[in-house]
């Protein structure tokens, strides 16, 4: 029978990726195929490099290939380990180059000041003179366009080489893209399933960002699956997650992590930022309240093995400056913005970038 390429692809078609449960040929894992003497030659990537897997994949390809086209034939399949989402190197990324460090911000739980800590990294980032951009990936309740004082913004469109895009809204230097300028409140609730992974990606594919130093995603809530979609889909470098000090929210932020770490996934977590770790009176700084314990994020954190970024204190200008739509960090040298300059060194660190 002839070799053609096809035929290599349908036999190769039966071969599943244990891990991913799908097959090899759907996850485009299989490149440079070869005939040549009467030798199939090919590249294959998996995500478990274990020798007994790697074994056991060559084994399945070759009885498929042989079943389909000949047993006559010979197959070398060069099997090596899939690349992890962080060793995605922007010169390799066909989706989003542009965007050297794309971080999601994260929490197991709603309410615990993700979107605050989302808007403080990015305003912070900008303060220093990174090109920052950030999307709000919160379709339940967008909340990025109140706190940039943008909320009656409607991003414009720009055509360039023929094709339209979506120009960013900015302020504070920080580029920005949220379901919520594009719906009112009440429309938020249609935003389901596929239709919300579609509208989310396309903030990120079909919007001119040019070239970014960092791309902030602030996450809805929890680990559903319009999540599990996103994040599979958006070449992530990392993720902060974000937790206040109860017990019941750091019992979350383990489901977190889990997801972070599937295989399909792969995502390295840069490290758990407490938000509302103590409270303290403006007026007296120096006293600190550790109203929900103290310890608790920082022990979880180091029995998970991640890094501890830091603690938010709970102060009232933070919720001011949200509520204004002026990132708290912006806050010259207050305790809040050493708060948050403090978490984002540390993010940088964690991403090997010199502060
Ligand atoms: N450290 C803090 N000090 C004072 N107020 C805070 C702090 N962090 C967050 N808040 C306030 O708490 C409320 C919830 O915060 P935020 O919207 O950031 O949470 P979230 O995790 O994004 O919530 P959701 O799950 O609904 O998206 C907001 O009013 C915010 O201003
Ligand atoms: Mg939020």
């Amino acid at each position: 029978m002839e070799v053609t390429f096809e035929k290599v692809q349908e036999a190769l078609s039966f071969v599943i990726e244990p891990d991913l449960k799908k097959d090899i040929i759907s996850l485009n894992l299989v490149s440079n195929i070869e005939f040549q003497d009467g030798t199939i030659r090919f590249d294959l990537k998996i995500s478990n490099p274990a020798m007994h897997n790697r074994k056991r994949m060559e084994e399945a390809c070759e009885h498929h290939l042989k079943r389909v086209i000949g047993q006559s034939i010979k197959v070398e399949a060069n099997v090596s380990a899939m690349p992890k989402a962080h060793e995605r190197a922007p010169e390799h990324r066909t989706m989003l180059p542009n965007l050297k460090h794309i971080i999601a911000i994260a929490s197991g739980k709603g309410g615990v000041g993700k979107s605050t800590v989302a808007a403080n990294f990015a305003a912070g980032l900008a303060q220093k003179g990174y090109k920052v951009g950030l999307v709000d990936a919160d379709i339940y309740g967008p909340s990025v366009p109140a706190m940039f004082d943008v909320s009656k913004e409607k991003p414009s469109t720009e055509t360039i080489d023929g094709k339209e895009y979506i120009k960013p809204v900015e302020n504070y230097g920080v580029k920005m893209l949220s379901i919520g300028f594009f719906s009112t409140p009440d429309q938020a609730v249609v935003w389901r399933g596929p239709m919300a992974t579609k509208a989310l990606t396309q903030l990120f594919g079909d919007a001119n960002w040019g070239e970014l130093d960092f791309m902030i995603v602030d996450l809805p809530p929890g680990t559903g699956d319009v999540h599990l979609t996103l994040v599979q889909q958006i070449p992530l470098s990392g993720a902060v997650v974000v937790s206040t000090p109860q017990e019941i929210a750091l019992v979350d932020v383990r489901k977190a992590l889990g997801m972070f770490s599937l295989p399909q996934i792969n995502v390295p977590v840069l490290g758990l930022v407490e938000n509302m770790a103590y409270f303290t009176p403006e007026e007296l700084p120096n006293n600190k309240y550790y109203i929900f314990g103290e310890g608790g994020a920082k022990d979880l954190a180091e029995r998970m093995s991640i890094n501890y970024l830091g603690e938010i204190p709970l102060v009232q200008s933070i919720r001011e400056a949200g509520d204004v739509g002026r990132p708290a960090v912006l806050q010259g040298d207050s305790l809040q913005a050493k708060a948050f300059n403090q978490v984002i060194d540390n993010t940088l660190k964690a991403l090997n970038i010199k502060v």
